[in-house]
């Protein structure tokens, strides 16, 4: 950093990025870089220019306002902040929430190596608070089937050693291990790899979606060509139809029907699960599958609501705002497997900085905590709004030092990671397969509409009864399933979530009586 203008401009981030030295910033699943100026300078990624250039709403304000008055909770911290940032029809799940107590979180993870950096923990542990406030199933999709064939196709279709399929199952469950320990509920959540899971109606629903979308469009929204491998091209319909209910009819109660109970009139049963909306919480980058899944869902045989969904910023690379963390480049990124010695030694020397570049400058000028990588960090897990604040304010007038800055955030990251070491230790395999095992899940859903969600969702469920549909047999077939299968945790877990749900409609009820503004608090 030579001169104060440098502020703001960080450097390269990776000779990848250098090499496309993109004219705009390029922002899909597999290439996220900052646009590069024509002194070759990567400028800081624009999320502004996105929310224009692909038509995706930012959140604002009114979004705040009609979440605390949905769930009766302050709006998230990562909301408050702009970190998660824009979406599509977050409205209309909000609406369908209120009215019809449910819906269904979908989020995913390529799991390219065996260890997850910080960056990836950010949406997951936005869609876990997202899972506690509303009381929703959640599925969480692990494409190991993605990264196995996107290896492939990089390596100019060889099989180089460690990147065969089994090998990418093998990270598939390390990663499952790391999501667990970020404290997901198992009543309510849902974790899969393609390579064990996808098959039944999953495969009905890829088979239909494959013929909805040609070579063109797949290869218009991914960049493929002609030498991209065909399992590449075909994946996208997988990531899509992940976020139908339908797909995975065991955990709403209903039998997948796969031999020896392979039914062909199971797909008509299953109905009311295709009225059932999802939302994906998920990083920008992943916007253009749900873009091409958006624009087919009303197309399928039964027509699914448009998926709706809620996008966050990438966290920074340690070089500062032109990139995200990179699993393949150790020094731009912190590692949950980091010790703390590593994390001390990253962020002190590799942590972009915002200061001045002597004392004496930073104390008269002050420093920008905005392009400032340890501020920015701590943005995104610091808990307190009014530290955050404090540290910006001591930061701009320059009396707060770098070093300061980066000894805060250092402690603060150390905390975070040391604390899900802890964890990780303790989820066993048999942990894991509570996790991976297709079963009924137990949720609440609005409390105002008696919280009792996974019994059937008003509205939807009843009316399959109604109409006289076979759902009376599809529930007697999933009891006798649930007999052989740990019934007894699932009961426990529903008896938490009714009182849970009890306790909360009490508080709703008291707050209702307060005054108006302790919600938003
Ligand atoms: N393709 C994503 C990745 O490489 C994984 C994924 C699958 C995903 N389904 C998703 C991510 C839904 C977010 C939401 O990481």
């Amino acid at each position: 950093m030579a001169t104060s203008e440098a502020v703001g401009a960080p450097p390269a981030v990776n000779a990848t990025i250098e090499a496309k030295k993109p004219a705009t910033q390029l922002i899909d699943p597999y290439n996220v870089a900052g646009q590069v100026d024509d002194s070759g300078n990567i400028k800081a990624i624009d999320y502004d220019q996105h929310s224009k250039d692909f038509a995706v709403p930012l959140l604002t304000q009114q979004h705040f306002d009609r979440f605390e008055a949905v769930t009766g909770k302050p709006v998230h911290r990562l909301m408050r902040r702009k970190l998660v940032f824009s979406h599509r029809d977050f409205d209309k799940i909000l609406d369908f929430y209120e009215k019809h107590g449910s819906f269904m979180l979908y989020t995913g993870r390529g799991p390219s190596s065996g260890s997850m950096h910080l960056g990836h923990t950010v949406p997951f542990l936005f869609t876990k608070e997202l899972q506690e406030l509303f009381d929703v199933p959640l599925v969480i999709m692990m494409t190991d089937d993605e990264k196995y064939l996107f290896t492939r196709n990089k390596n100019d279709g060889v099989q180089k050693k460690g990147s065969a399929v089994e090998d990418f199952l093998h990270y598939s469950h390390d990663n499952i291990k790391d999501i667990i320990a970020l404290g997901f509920d198992p009543a309510k959540t849902f974790i899969y790899t393609d390579y064990e899971y996808v098959g039944g109606h999953f495969y009905w629903n890829t088979s239909e979606f494959e013929s909805l979308v040609t070579h063109n469009q797949a290869s218009g929204a991914f960049g493929w060509n002609g030498s991209t491998n065909v399992g590449l091209v075909a994946y996208g319909a997988k990531q899509c139809v992940a976020a139908f209910p339908s797909s995975y009819p065991e955990l709403y109660g209903y039998p997948d029907y796969r031999p020896p109970e392979f039914n062909p009139e199971a797909k008509r049963r299953f109905g009311p699960l295709a009225s059932i909306p999802t939302l994906i919480p998920c990083a920008i980058d992943q916007e253009p599958y749900f873009r091409i899944l958006r624009d087919r869902c009303e197309r399928m045989t039964d027509p699914h609501p448009k998926t709706s969904l809620i996008l966050s910023k990438f966290l920074t690379a340690l070089q500062g705002p032109g990139g995200k963390m990179s699993a393949s480049d150790p020094n731009s990124a912190i590692f949950m497997s980091d010790k703390p010695k590593q994390i001390k030694d990253k962020i002190n020397k590799h942590a972009f900085s915002g200061g001045r570049e002597s004392l004496e400058e930073h104390r008269k000028h002050g420093g920008n905590p905005d392009v400032d990588v340890a501020y920015t960090y701590l943005s995104y897990f610091l808990d307190s709004d009014e530290e955050l604040e404090d540290l910006a304010t001591k930061y701009r007038s320059g009396e707060m030092l770098t070093g300061e800055m980066k000894a805060r955030c250092i402690s603060e990251l150390q905390a975070f990671v040391g604390d899900f070491q802890k964890k990780r230790e303790g989820v066993t395999d048999e942990i894991m397969r509570n996790f991976t095992r297709p079963r009924k899940l137990v949720f609440g859903g609005n409390p105002n509409l008696g919280g009792k969600a996974s019994d059937g969702v008003p509205g939807l469920f009843k009316t399959a009864e109604a109409n006289g549909e076979a759902n009376g047999e599809a529930s007697a077939e999933s009891k006798e399933r649930e007999d052989g299968r740990g019934t007894k945790s699932e009961r426990k877990a529903a008896k938490l979530a009714e009182k849970k749900a009890e306790k909360e409609k009490e508080k709703l009820a008291l707050r209702g009586k307060g005054e108006d503004g302790e919600a938003a608090s």
